[in-house]
């Protein structure tokens, strides 16, 4: 099957097309709060947006934006490494990936965060998810990021993420 990899923006019919995906994957994930949730992000500096197509049907997504201080999500990693650690500067945050189901394991993952980091300016890129979601920890291990903190919870009471980063020599600062 062919895949095309597409990317998407604030008001681009494809930010639901990836969120219909998102809510897909994390099913505790309401649509409304969703589509406001990937607005707000394309609004920030250094949106980048892809989806994965297969015969026109969006099987997969992810984006990201520029990670820096005065974000809440970039003020919570620093209090756990020290907002001067050097790679919380110049640093790219890949806040989601997803396939559906039943497209996994066939490269599409691999693809769109290649396309992502490709894309994005920033060498250093970040990101956290779950200390108990092994698949995506083993996906994230073997494309080459490496623990930065090993999980702590950004709410009291809920689950721990590990974060991880990927340093990018080849781009320039
Ligand atoms: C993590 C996730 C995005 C990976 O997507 P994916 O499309 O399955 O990723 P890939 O196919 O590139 O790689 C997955 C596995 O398939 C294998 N693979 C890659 N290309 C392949 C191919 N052409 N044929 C068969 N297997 C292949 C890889 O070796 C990899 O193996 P591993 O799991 O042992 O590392 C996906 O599992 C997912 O959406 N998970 C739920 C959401 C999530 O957890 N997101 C990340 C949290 S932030």
């Amino acid at each position: 099957m062919d895949y095309q990899l597409v990317p998407f923006y604030f008001d681009s019919p494809l930010l639901i097309a990836a969120v219909k995906v998102y809510t897909h994957v994390w099913t505790y994930r309401l649509f409304g709060e969703s589509v406001e949730f990937f607005q707000s992000n394309a609004l920030r500096p250094d949106f980048y947006g892809y989806v994965i197509q297969a015969a026109g049907q969006t099987v997969g997504m992810g984006f990201g934006t520029k990670s820096e201080p005065g974000q809440w999500w970039h003020n919570k990693v620093a209090e756990k490494v020290g907002s001067q650690h050097p790679a919380l500067q110049n640093a790219w945050v890949l806040v989601e990936l997803a396939i559906l189901p039943k497209y996994r394991d066939r490269g599409l993952g691999l693809r769109v965060q290649n396309a992502l980091l490709d894309a994005q300016p920033y060498p250093n890129a970040l990101l956290s998810t779950q200390t108990d979601n092994e698949g995506a920890r083993r996906f994230y291990e073997r494309h080459g990021w490496t623990y930065l903190h090993p999980g702590f919870a950004f709410f009291d009471g809920h689950p721990a993420f590990c974060i991880m980063h990927k340093h990018l020599p080849e781009k320039v600062t």
